[in-house]
């Protein structure tokens, strides 16, 4: 039988997952979402176009892949049809190639709603929640009111719809956020029309018939294990599980079915949104780095903060996920900094030093221990494994040593070509 092969987040998220769906897609017949939704914004560019895709897997450009939506998305209706309709001019059949677990969890317009008073709510220390109903909706999920894709094909739907909003209507009520509501729902029941039209399947079962049919699948996680719920700086995290263990109960696999895991991470470290960030530059170099790497959120265009590589966090995320494969970003991005730093360790508020992730992340400092390289300076934008510069090559080897798992790709800017494929006897 064959495998499914996740690919996922090492950092806080925004590392170039959607890139190398895209670049990857054409090897496998299946591409698909298992957590998250519209807080996430996957950018690919190719052939001079530019295009971000929040709910929608990153395989829907590759004509012969299929692209399931699985049970563990929660799906805005309405930000979906947006995005069908943003990729009318491409001339995809996505229809055709688009299959939604009916188990997948909608967001209804108050989960938007309610975000935006909760945050509001938790004043200084808000979690910077890209306030599109995440939260909220994995909340009805977990306690067992929410709404589901595949309800919407009951008859019963608009009482149910209605049910739901009022429980919310109470809770807003209570928070004393005001809101104009009859816009919103025609707006939301109009998207659920438009839902009804796309195949609404058991997704478990068709992704294990592909297994068995011997198919090639990729899972994308979205946001990154930093933001895992389990896992990540809690409380200034996401609400799914977006680690490897993500993929078994968002699609339905079984662990023994799961392959390659690929780890992406930026030759850097970004965060958007609160929380700690123990390598955030706040000076200069993290400008410098902003500009160069145009760090802006593809979801909120809010900036990003941004600092050097952290190899403990890194190998924290690599142990939670089981990855086998490393791809790096944006190493281009680094080209203007005469020095590169990389925090090995951290020494903590008692002095001790150590390379594992402390509990108390949130409330404790932490000062990284750097190692310092030597930059390349030179322009890196190519698909040559043989132009890199020695110096980038050296840093490549360093981060594989502290790392242990090898790096297999390396990207040296957004388009597609932009993808150098690094041999395991390369290695
Ligand atoms: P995702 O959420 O993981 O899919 O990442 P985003 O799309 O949110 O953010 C990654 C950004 O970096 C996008 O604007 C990409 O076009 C861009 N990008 C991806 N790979 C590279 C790279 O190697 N170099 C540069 N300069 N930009 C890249
Ligand atoms: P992709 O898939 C970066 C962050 C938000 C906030 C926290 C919680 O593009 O990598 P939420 O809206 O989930 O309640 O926000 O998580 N966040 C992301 N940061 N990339 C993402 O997705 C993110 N999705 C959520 O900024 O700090
Ligand atoms: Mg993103």
């Amino acid at each position: 039988m064959a495998k499914v092969d996740v690919l996922l987040g090492l950092q806080w998220g925004d590392e170039g997952k959607g890139k190398i769906v895209d670049v990857l897609a054409p090897k496998y017949d299946v591409v698909a979402r298992f957590q998250g939704g519209p807080n996430a914004g996957h950018t690919l560019e190719f052939d001079g176009i530019k295009h971000v895709l929040h709910q929608i897997p990153s395989g829907i450009f590759r004509e012969r892949t299929k692209n399931i939506i699985g049970n563990g998305v929660v799906l805005d209706p309405v930000i979906f049809k947006a995005e069908i309709e943003s990729l009318k001019k491409f001339n995809l059949n996505v229809v055709e190639n688009l299959f939604i677990s009916k188990k997948a969890s909608l967001i209804i317009p108050t989960h938007r709603l309610l975000d935006q008073a909760y945050e509001a709510a938790k004043g200084e220390s808000k979690i910077g929640s890209t306030l599109k109903g995440i939260g909220p909706t994995y909340q009805d999920k977990i306690g067992r009111q929410g709404l589901r894709v595949g309800d919407v094909l009951s008859d019963k739907f608009n009482d149910k719809f209605k049910r739901l909003s009022e429980i919310h209507f109470g809770i807003l009520q209570n928070l004393g956020f005001e809101f104009k509501w009859s816009e919103l729902e025609a707006q939301f029941l109009d998207a659920i029309n438009f839902l009804k039209q796309f195949k609404l399947v058991e997704s478990e079962y068709l992704i294990n018939h592909e297994l068995q049919q011997g198919s090639t699948i990729l899972a994308e996680g979205a946001q990154g294990s930093l933001l895992d719920i389990d896992f990540g700086s809690y409380p200034f995290v996401t609400s799914s599980n977006t680690v490897t263990a993500g993929a078994c109960t968002g699609l339905g696999i079984a662990p023994r079915h799961i392959g390659e895991v690929y780890g992406i991470f930026k030759a850097y470290s970004t965060r958007v949104g609160g929380g700690p960030f123990p390598t955030e530059l706040l000076n200069e170099d993290g400008e410098l780095m902003r500009k160069q790497g145009n760090e802006f959120g593809s979801t909120t265009g809010r900036p990003r903060r941004c600092g050097w590589i952290d190899i403990p966090s890194l190998k924290y995320s690599i142990m939670i996920n089981g990855v086998t494969r490393l791809l790096m970003m944006k190493v281009d991005v680094l080209s203007v900094f005469p020095k590169i730093k990389v925090c090995t360790k951290y020494q903590l508020k008692d002095g001790t030093v150590t390379t594992a992730l402390p509990y108390e992340l949130v409330n404790e400092k932490i000062t990284p221990i750097y190692e310092e390289f030597k930059g390349w300076q030179t322009s890196v934008t190519g698909n040559s494994l043989t132009d890199l510069p020695v110096e980038l090559i050296q840093y490549v080897e360093f981060l594989e040593r502290e790392l242990e798992v090898p790096i297999t790709l390396i990207s040296t800017g957004p388009d597609r070509l932009q993808t150098i494929f690094r041999p395991l006897s390369a290695v």
